[in-house]
C-alpha cells in the first residue's frame, strides 16, 4: 500500500493506473476510520481494480467555533486498517498542499439543496465539501467514488455537482452502518460521554417511530415531524438542530408523504452534534 502526500505524485500514480487499464475507486474520508468507512472501502474493492482512500480533515468545511482543531485523528491506526482491507494507495495531503494560496477558487452548490438541513446552521459547509471533493476528483482521477448515505445531503449535493459539472465519475452510495443499539457510526461518536452515548440512541429510535407512523398511514409531514420532536424532547440534554422531511431525490419540500422520502435529523448533546436519516418508500 502506497502512502502519498503530494497532490502531484497522487495524480501521477492515478494516471499510471488508468494507463494500465485499471478502474480507480476513491473513498474520500477525513480519517479516524470506522466500519462505515471500511464498508465503503470493501465496496470499492469489489467494483474497482485500484482503490484509493483519501484522508484529509478539510479545514474549509468547518465553520468558526466548530470542531476542526479537535476533530479526532489517528493516521497510524487508519493506515493499519486500510492495509488489512487491501487498499492500493492512501492520499494524505497537508493543508498547505491542498490550499497553497490565500485566495482559493471554490465550487458553489445549488442553493436549494445547500441552505437546508445541515447547511442552515453550518453556512459555507457544503461549499467546503464540494470544493474539496472536486479537488480530490481532479487529483485522484477516480472512475467511481464512494460516499456514505449517513451524510445524505452531502451525497445528493455531490451527485448533483457531478451531473452539473460533467465530472467523469460514477457516484456509489453505501448504506448507514450502525452500532448494535442503532446509533449510526460516526467519527464524532468518540466525543460522547457514556450518558450521552446512551441518550444518543434517540436519533434512530425517533426515525423508526416515524417510519412506523408512515407505515400506519400518516401522510402529513408536519405531524410526523412533531412526533419525532416530541420523542426527542423527552431525552434530557438533547437539543434539536433540525428534524426535516424531504423528497429523497432532490430535497424538495413535500406537501404529503409520497414516493421516496428522506427523514433526517441533527441533534446536539453538549458540544457534540450527531446526524442520522432514514429513507422511507410510500
Ligand atoms: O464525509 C466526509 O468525511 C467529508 O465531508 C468528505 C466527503 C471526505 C470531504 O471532506
Amino acid at each position: 500500500m502506497q502512502v502519498i502526500e503530494s497532490p502531484q505524485e497522487m495524480q501521477n500514480w492515478s494516471r499510471a493506473q488508468s494507463r494500465a487499464g485499471f478502474r480507480i475507486g476513491l473513498v474520500p474520508t477525513m480519517g479516524f476510520l470506522h466500519e462505515g468507512h471500511l464498508s465503503l472501502v470493501r465496496k470499492a474493492r469489489e467494483l474497482c481494480d485500484a482503490v484509493v482512500v483519501s484522508i484529509f480533515v478539510n479545514p474549509i468545511q468547518f465553520g468558526e467555533g466548530e470542531d476542526y482543531d479537535r476533530y479526532p485523528r489517528d493516521l497510524s491506526r487508519d493506515l493499519g486498517l486500510l492495509q488489512k482491507e487491501g487498499v492500493d494507495a492512501v492520499f494524505t495531503p497537508t493543508v498547505k498542499s491542498m490550499y497553497p494560496e490565500k485566495e482559493q477558487t471554490t465550487v458553489e452548490p445549488v442553493a436549494g439543496m445547500e441552505n437546508k438541513m445541515c447547511g442552515r446552521n453550518r453556512p459555507g459547509h457544503f461549499r467546503g465539501v464540494t470544493t474539496v471533493v472536486s479537488k480530490l476528483f481532479n487529483i485522484c482521477l477516480p472512475d467511481v467514488a464512494f460516499f456514505g448515505q449517513k451524510d445524505a445531503q452531502q451525497a445528493l449535493i455531490i451527485e448533483k455537482m457531478v451531473r452539473d459539472l460533467n465530472f467523469p465519475v460514477r457516484i456509489v452510495k453505501g448504506e448507514i452502518i450502525r452500532e448494535p443499539d442503532g446509533l449510526a457510526m460516526s467519527s464524532r461518536n468518540v466525543y460522547l460521554s457514556p450518558e450521552d452515548r446512551e441518550k444518543a440512541t434517540v436519533l434512530y429510535r425517533s426515525l423508526l417511530m416515524a417510519r412506523d407512523l408512515i407505515n400506519r398511514g400518516e401522510r402529513e409531514p408536519s405531524r410526523v415531524r412533531e412526533a419525532m420532536l416530541e420523542m426527542i424532547k423527552q431525552v434530557n440534554g438533547a437539543q434539536v438542530d433540525y428534524v426535516e422531511i424531504y423528497n429523497a431525490f432532490d430535497l424538495s419540500e413535500l406537501e404529503e408523504i409520497r414516493g421516496q422520502v428522506l427523514l433526517a435529523l441533527a441533534v446536539r448533546f453538549g458540544t457534540t452534534r450527531l446526524i442520522d436519516n432514514l429513507l422511507v418508500e410510500v
